[in-house]
């Protein structure tokens, strides 16, 4: 099934509620730890968070950095908002869409893309949208699944995409398509959760020519 905008928050409205108690605390929170440890962010940066969902990384941000949390599913940035007081950050959620930002070009020193290149409809847009509005030298942090980016996808990879697009992610995206075009260079790559079917990459703006 191919992931859409409109699908996805359907979805996403039916996952809002057991997200985080379910899936993040359960599964997905030593990954995004682990990243945000090798993203590294400094005192007074800004950074923004694509597709920012419950807030699950909000209290991973160091105090002083100022940041933008954005998706397109009003439930699930609801649970973000409920964040914030007990998380003190100076954080600004707002909806819209990761494959057309509504931000100028070069604000950020970081982006944060967790869990979100696997779900937007276009992947490589998403990650375009982001580089964009990164400083020239800025950096972004991606924690997600990826098929290898050498070989062919198996057929069991594609009966479990059937499943899991249906719960709003595909399984069959490889990070070397999304990254393809962009200027960009990989800085990190290792392997997270499940043996290495998520990995942390940690990328820089610039031209990877
Ligand atoms: C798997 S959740 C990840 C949420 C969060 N980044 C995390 O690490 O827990 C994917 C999020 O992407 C959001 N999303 C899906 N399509 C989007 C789009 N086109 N623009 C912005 N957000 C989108 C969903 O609403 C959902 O909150």
């Amino acid at each position: 099934m191919k992931l859409t905008n409109r699908r996805s928050r359907i979805i996403y409205h039916l996952w809002s509620p057991i997200y985080d108690g379910l899936f993040d605390r359960f599964f997905a929170a030593p990954g995004r730890r682990r990243a945000m440890q090798v993203l590294g962010l400094q005192p007074g940066e800004r950074v923004l968070l694509v597709g920012v969902g419950t807030g699950a990384d909000l209290p991973l941000l160091p105090a002083s950095v100022r940041a933008i949390g954005l998706d397109l599913s009003l439930d699930m940035l609801a649970r973000a908002r409920a964040k914030l007081p007990l998380t003190g950050r100076d954080v600004t959620l707002l909806q819209a869409d990761a494959q057309a930002l509504p931000l100028r070009a070069g604000e950020f020193d970081a982006a944060v893309l967790h869990l979100v290149l696997s779900v937007v409809p276009d992947g490589a847009v998403c990650l375009q949208e982001a580089l964009r509005t990164l400083r020239p030298d800025g950096r972004a942090i991606i924690f997600d699944k990826f098929a290898p980016d050498d070989g062919r996808l198996t057929l069991g990879r594609r009966l479990v995409n059937l499943v899991t697009t249906l719960a709003g992610t595909d399984v069959t995206r490889r990070f070397g398509d999304r990254a393809a075009g962009s200027r960009c260079t990989i800085v990190h790559d290792e392997p997270s959760l499940l043996r290495g079917a998520y990995r942390i990459i940690l990328i820089e703006r610039g031209d990877n020519s």
